[in-house]
């Protein structure tokens, strides 16, 4: 039998139309379009559409998503009081799933349609654990904008830009832990929100969706940037992992990074003078993301360890007002558009994902 690949490096295991990874040249395509070219110029509405429906929506198609999100929304604030002891879990994940859990694929349907409600469903249990007294949806509100007022963050037009931009950013990426978790649950026949529920479960951890939570304990830890080096040396000399930093994939920069440092930029143009703390903390990230390169360079030469997405999705949720104990959960918000849309294609192609594994034990005596 052939030598086990820890970690499938580089085993390709579905033919996808949803999205196109290049870790050597840095280039994230969704559905054939460059990321760079829908975050900031689409909502995550038309993102959803594009990824999960197989084209762009024009308006009408957009304003669909838009209130099915929203009823989305409605659908967990009014299954909130059912949900039991899931939104006192310690762990925003934890709830997530144990919230998600108490949906049936049944009264979701399927495609676009249960794709966006389970959007709608995860932005609210998010908010409702996040704040333990969940505002009510209003229906009328785009659906960036709503989920910041529930949250109790300023809500306003450049912040729900920001987070849009952020969704449409993260709402696909290949053949990720989570996503082959959905997909390898969907290649058994079983249901949407088993899937779901299990790529939640594989996306709490922390080399995948975790990071960016410690990356602002990260920053808060170094202060300013003068001291990122002497920190981080510390940290590597003590064998531990900096965060936001290196990817399974890119063997460059992430491209997500730069698309959500340019989000960031144009919410701090839109903030004016006002938007000082935020600027400050940007510099600071960026000092941190140089220092880091550097020493990571000099460790690992043969590796190139650059900064990946986690690390500007720090700064940028931060900025917008979402607490960092709910990042995971926020990134689960678009991400599951993207399960969704893994499982349908999975069922498609309708094969069992049974990979084998290399017996090294003992052999009888
Ligand atoms: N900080 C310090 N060292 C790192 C590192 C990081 N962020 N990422 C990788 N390395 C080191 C590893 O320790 C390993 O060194 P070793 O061979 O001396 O043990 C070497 O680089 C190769 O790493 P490897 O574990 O093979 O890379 P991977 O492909 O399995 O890891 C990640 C990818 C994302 C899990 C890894 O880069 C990581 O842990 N990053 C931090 C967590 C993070 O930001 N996760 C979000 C991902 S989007």
């Amino acid at each position: 039998m052939e030598r086990s690949t820890n970690g499938l490096e580089g085993v390709v295991v579905a033919d996808t139309l949803l999205s196109h990874v290049d870790g050597e040249r840095g280039e994230l395509w969704l559905r054939g379009e460059p990321v760079e070219r829908l975050a900031g110029r689409v909502g995550f509405e038309a993102a959803l559409g594009l990824l999960v429906g197989g084209a762009l929506p024009d308006a009408a198609g957009v304003e669909q998503i838009r209130a099915l999100l929203a009823r989305g929304r409605s659908l967990a604030f009014e299954r909130l009081p059912r949900l039991g002891d899931a939104l006192d879990r310690g762990d925003a994940m934890d709830a997530l799933r144990a919230g998600v859990a108490h949906f049936d694929e049944r009264e979701l349907g399927c495609g676009v349609e249960s794709a966006a409600l389970l959007a709608g469903i995860v932005a609210t249990i998010g908010a409702a654990w996040a704040t333990k007294a969940c505002r009510a949806p209003d229906p009328s509100l785009p659906h960036a904008r709503d989920h910041l007022r529930m949250l109790g963050a300023r809500a306003g037009e450049d912040e729900a830009a920001a987070l849009d931009a952020y969704w449409v950013t993260v709402i696909d990426h290949g053949m990720n832990a989570s996503t082959f978790a959905a997909r390898v649950v969907a290649s058994t026949g079983s249901d949407l929100v088993s899937g779901v529920t299990a790529a939640v479960g594989a996306l709490k951890g922390p080399l995948h969706g975790g990071a960016p939570g410690p990356v602002l304990d990260m920053l808060d830890a170094i202060g300013e940037k003068e001291r990122a080096e002497g920190w981080l040396s510390g940290e590597l000399a003590a064998g531990r992992r900096i965060m936001g930093m290196g990817h399974r994939i890119y063997r460059v920069r992430d491209p997500r990074a730069a698309v959500l440092e340019r989000a960031l930029e144009r919410y701090q143009r839109a903030l004016g003078p006002g938007g000082g703390a935020a600027a400050a903390r940007l510099e600071l990230a960026r000092g941190v993301e140089r220092a880091a390169e550097h020493l990571l360079g000099a460790r690992h030469p043969e590796r190139s360890l650059r900064a990946n997405v986690e690390f500007y999705t720090a700064v940028l949720l931060e900025a917008v007002g979402v607490p960092r104990e709910l990042f995971s959960a926020t990134f689960a918000a678009s991400r599951v558009a993207g399960w969704c849309a893994h499982v349908a294609e999975q069922r498609e192609a309708a094969r069992l994902i049974r990979p084998a594994s290399r017996y090294v034990g003992p052999k009888p005596l």
